[in-house]
């Protein structure tokens, strides 16, 4: 068992560092030299893929919230309005979806009933179904129209890490994709885009590589009661991935905020000693988002939070507020969900496995839930 685990005491360690491939398997193959992409292997007609104007995201857990992170990136490169929904509540709701919505189910096991009886519906209103999977075959790709696999390899570990990584590259490829088929003006920001996914790979085996002061500050927290997870932009999806691995694998409340919903009632909870993550932007990024991420710690920290900052390498501005700060390396905005998911992976995981959890299979939890 040890050698399946690479070494590693939990498949899930394992699967954490497997990101790095993950993510260079999922690109693999699927662009050519010049920045174009190739995804051949979407049978859609292009003409269908140009005719879409509305594009919903169904999946559910983890996979819901790398469709999240997603909605900002194939927005910002399509243009086409992008919804993201849990796939349970679509279904019951007398969605709007005809001919031309595209559907883009993520689904790491292919078998979620939930996903799966929302792409069926889908489907029967005549939208097109593309399917974002990790396990071949399954049941949510034979049933579209067409199926972008991730090549995360087998995730065995309940609690997702290596899929979420996967899937995030997987639906940015997609969105760059039809971003080329329209031909809109982000096409030079293709490339560009293409080029630093090519880096990210190395980035997070860099964070990998110096994963020691996180497991150290998981290990010394196994006694919090409630940790709060801050994040704006791409990073909120990614404070909300966060929250939720500490509630499966550690048992701990935890909760994901808007860091710009804070004032409107989360602020509240903040008191003396409440352990607060916050991913902060990079601070070259459009729109302040930075100098307003980094006002939010200052106010939690005004009122007394232990504040653990994930910043940009060099970011010297988080640092007056922070009681930690754990750097990632340098990557445009919209890539930043790639290496900022992986040390509160690493956290929720130290802290789990100090309270002497088993982090591959926590209770209650199943890896594909396969019932409504
Ligand atoms: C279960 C798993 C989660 C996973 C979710 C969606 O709840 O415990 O880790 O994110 O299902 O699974 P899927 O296979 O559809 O991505």
């Amino acid at each position: 068992a040890s050698a399946e685990k690479g070494g590693f005491p939990s498949f899930m360690e394992k699967e954490i560092h497997d990101q790095p491939d993950a993510v260079l398997q999922t690109l693999l193959g699927r662009s050519d030299i010049d920045g174009k992409l190739t995804l051949d292997e979407l049978r859609i007609d292009p003409a269908l893929l140009k005719s879409v104007n509305k594009i919903i995201v169904l999946a559910c857990g983890t996979s819901a919230y790398a469709g999240q992170v997603a909605k900002y990136a194939i927005e910002h490169w399509c243009r086409i309005p992008t919804e993201v929904e849990l796939s349970h509540e679509f279904r019951y709701r007398d969605p709007i979806v005809d001919a031309n919505t595209l559907i883009v189910s993520i689904s790491q096991s292919g078998e979620t009933m939930d996903t799966l009886m929302a792409v069926r519906y889908a489907k029967e209103q005549g939208a097109k179904t593309v399917s974002i999977c990790n396990t071949n075959g399954s049941t949510i790709p034979r049933e579209s129209d067409a199926v972008l696999y991730t090549h995360a390899g087998p995730e065995i570990a309940v609690a997702s890490t290596k899929a979420f990584l996967a899937q995030i590259t997987a639906a940015y490829l997609l969105g760059l994709y039809l971003a080329q088929l329209r031909g809109n003006k982000f096409q030079g920001e293709i490339k560009d885009i293409l080029a630093d996914l090519g880096k990210i790979p190395a980035k997070i085996q860099e964070i990998l590589d110096n994963e020691e002061p996180i497991k150290e500050l998981g290990r010394s927290m196994a006694d919090a009661k409630s940790v709060l997870f801050l994040g704006r932009h791409v990073g909120y999806p990614v404070a909300m991935e966060g929250a939720l691995k500490l509630k499966e694998l550690a048992y701990i409340h935890a909760e994901g905020f808007a860091a710009g919903e804070l004032k409107h009632g989360p602020i509240a909870l903040i008191e003396e000693g409440q352990p607060v993550f916050v991913v902060v932007p990079s601070p070259r990024g459009r729109d302040s988002l930075h100098a307003k991420v980094v006002s939010n710690i200052q106010e939690v920290r005004a009122r007394g939070a232990k504040t653990i900052v994930i910043a940009e390498e060099g970011d010297e501005a988080v640092t007056a507020y922070a009681e930690h700060v754990f750097y990632i390396p340098e990557s445009p905005t919209l890539l930043a969900p790639l290496l900022a998911t992986v040390p509160l992976q690493i956290f929720a995981l130290a802290l789990a496995s100090a309270k002497g959890y088993d982090v591959d299979q926590p209770r209650n939890l199943a890896k594909s839930v396969t019932v409504e």
